[in-house]
């Protein structure tokens, strides 16, 4: 029977780390895959190169968070999907440079179309500012262990 560990996991050295440690066939992601869905081809880079993924973009950021919020809108219709949006949007923007003024403002929009302009205009501006996601704190770098 496969085993499969999990908890805390948040970088691909915790999972490396883990898999050692436990002899599991498997780690299983939480909390770390909620606004970087990306954790699992980094963490599957590293454990068969031993080397970090670059980054991702600020345009496909922008794109995934795009495309989960319209799939919120459809699956669970607009006024209740904009509300459940907000937590998700949260998480893709945490850490990001000047986005707690963005989802404080984020989170009193009302409006479905405005919701989805003010994610345009978050990253639209950010990526003229840089290619790659770039962090605030320093600290998160290391959480996500991307270089
Ligand atoms: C977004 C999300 C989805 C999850 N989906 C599942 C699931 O489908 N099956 C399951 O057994 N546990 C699921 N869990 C629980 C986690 O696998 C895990 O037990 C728990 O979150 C602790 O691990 P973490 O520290 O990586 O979050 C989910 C947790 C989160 C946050």
């Amino acid at each position: 029977m496969p085993l499969i560990a999990n908890g805390d996991i948040t970088t691909p050295e915790k999972a490396q780390f883990v898999l050692k440690y436990t002899g599991a066939d498997a780690v299983m992601i939480g909390r770390a895959a909620q606004g970087r869905p990306w954790i699992f081809r980094e963490i599957d880079h590293y454990l068969k190169t031993g080397t970090y993924l670059t980054r991702p973009t600020n345009d496909e950021i922008h794109e995934t968070t795009i495309e989960h919020v319209k799939d919120l809108y459809e699956f669970y219709g607009e006024n209740k999907g904009l509300r459940i949006a907000r937590k998700h949007i949260s998480w893709y923007t945490k850490g990001l440079k000047n986005s707690a003024y963005f989802r404080a403002a984020m989170n009193k929009i009302e409006d479905n179309n405005e919701q989805i302009d003010y994610i345009h205009l978050f990253f639209e501006d950010l990526s003229k500012k840089n290619k790659y996601i770039a962090y605030e704190d320093h600290s998160n770098d290391k959480e996500l262990a991307v270089r």
